[in-house]
């Protein structure tokens, strides 16, 4: 079904996030009829462009990063007459006033019906003063919606969170703002839930009697290439663990929801949140949290930069690249299962994985003594491969009393390719259907912000426990002792 019509406006449209992620989509939704025929886009950026260029950029990047090539030319044709571009000074209420009226043109041109999608891939500073211009300038004047879709990260700490939030909040109510963590758009962390719900097998074990630990890794082989001034006052924490992996967490941990509702979803999100055990001192966080640096290494023979030689790093930098946790939720489901948390740059592999261990089964006259049962294990696979497989223990073939673990696996991403949909394109999807689940509501940001505060003050206070580790490996030798300590370990991801 097509979305409402509406006009897009790109702000950031000369940016990298538009030419990989969001021209593509935007094709792709077209492509597949989920945008009709009343749509325009509004490519906003300082540079002057013509809207042939602008269009010519377009396509180039649909022909890099789409999985839809646009050489069909008349479907190209008909796409690209929706693009215009307009060079905008964002500080100058007068540009606003123009974008205002070219936007009543494509109204016209186009038949939209006063609907209205903010999007700024721009640096979060500058979320409200823009906010502030689009008002000003009339461009939230008309009859249809209003919606602003930002990008992370959503301030810097909880403080800065607020003061971004209540700037928002002047122009925009909280049902109009679409905050994006573009983890929620991958096609794996939306299967959680049916996963979890509609399954016999696994509903009524999601609980502290038969899970004894979650894993969820999130690990990457790239450094920080060229977004160093960014990620050196970030780090991972920041970056990370605010974010994509206290969304995955809570999609695991949350209570069943009352309805498949937007906010019936993210109330249950937010109290898993809100029912995390938050670190007392510096000593508990250093006891739980793992902090990580890469250093010189290599990967598959090629020499690689420590983190401290990239690009716009400060040379003496603190800035973790890696963070692994141990993290408690203190509500009746979960009480006493650790849940194992990490993730990092420079690692040997490019994967998102979650790992439910269960309880082994009661030593029991059948296998005791003589096996060493492997647990049962419920993964999921986010990224890039797509699936879940389960290892379950079955009997050796042609042996007796062998028992041995076997999985069994359903793989997505080999049925349909990876990363289809691509999480851009279900996000901006949703968002010009005003449909909310998979954005996080302020609350949701606000509980992230003040865990992970804990942590990161802790970290400012004593800096001896940053870890170093040679690019290309697993982390710090640390994180494997956090595990051992509770007698489990990592499962290796595939
Ligand atoms: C972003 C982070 O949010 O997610 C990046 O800012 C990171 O540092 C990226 O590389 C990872 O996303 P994905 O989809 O490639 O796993």
């Amino acid at each position: 079904i097509a979305a409402a019509g509406a006009v897009y406006y790109l702000f950031g449209a000369t940016g990298d996030l538009a030419r990989r992620k969001l021209f593509p989509a935007l094709f792709s939704l077209y492509k597949e009829g989920k945008l009709a025929e009343d749509f325009a886009v509004v490519g906003l950026a300082r540079r002057p462009r013509t809207n042939e260029q602008f269009r010519a950029d377009v396509y180039e990047s649909i022909g890099e990063f789409c999985r839809y090539k646009a050489d069909e030319t008349e479907l190209w044709n008909r796409f690209a007459e929706h693009f215009v571009y307009m060079s905008l000074d964002i500080n100058n209420v007068d540009g606003f006033r123009q974008l205002n009226n070219l936007t009543e043109e494509l109204d016209a041109k186009f038949d939209i019906p006063g609907n209205r999608l903010f999007y700024l891939a721009l640096a979060p500073d500058l979320f409200g003063p823009v906010s502030f211009n689009m008002r000003d300038g009339g461009l939230l004047e008309s009859k249809g919606w209003n919606r602003l879709v930002i990008e992370k990260p959503f301030g810097y700490d909880l403080e800065s969170a607020r003061k971004l939030n209540a700037q928002l909040n002047q122009v925009f109510k909280e049902e109009e703002i679409f905050r994006i963590d573009h983890y929620l758009g991958k096609e794996m962390v939306q299967n959680i839930e049916v996963i979890r719900f509609a399954n016999a097998f696994f509903e009524p074990l999601w609980n502290n009697k038969h899970i004894a630990n979650v894993q969820i890794t999130l690990s990457e082989t790239v450094g920080v290439e060229e977004r160093g001034g960014y990620y050196d006052k970030s780090g991972a924490l920041r970056d990370m663990v605010q974010n994509h992996m206290m969304q995955m967490l809570s999609m695991i941990a949350m209570e069943p929801p009352s309805r498949l509702h937007p906010e019936d979803i993210r109330d249950e999100k937010v109290k898993a949140l809100r029912s995390l055990r938050p670190f007392a001192n510096e000593e508990d966080v250093n006891k739980n949290v793992i902090r990580g640096q890469y250093s010189e290494g290599s990967s598959k023979n090629k020499p690689l930069n420590g983190y401290r030689q990239e690009d716009s790093v400060q040379s003496d930098s603190m800035t973790e690249t890696y963070v692994a946790a141990r993290v408690f939720i203190d509500n009746f489901r979960w009480a006493g299962v650790p849940f194992y948390i990490r993730t990092g740059k420079r690692l040997p592999v490019k994967t998102t994985e979650i790992v439910i261990e269960f309880k082994n089964v009661p030593n029991n006259v059948l296998f005791a003594g003589r096996h060493n049962l492997a647990p049962n294990l419920l993964v999921f696979r986010v990224n890039p491969m797509e699936g879940i497989y389960i290892k379950i223990n079955a009997k050796k073939p042609g042996v007796d009393n062998v028992v041995q673990p076997v999985s069994m696996e359903f793989c997505q991403s080999c049925m349909i390719g990876i990363n289809t949909p691509e999480a851009y394109e279900r996000l901006i999807y949703d968002a010009a259907r005003g449909e909310s689940t998979y954005f996080t509501r302020w609350d949701e940001v606000a509980q992230a912000w003040s865990y992970v505060d804990r942590i990161a003050s802790a970290w400012r206070e004593d800096s001896s426990s940053l870890q170093f580790y040679p690019a290309g490996s697993w982390g710090p030798e640390q994180m494997d002792k956090l595990l051992a300590e509770d007698g489990f370990h990592w499962w290796t991801v595939n």
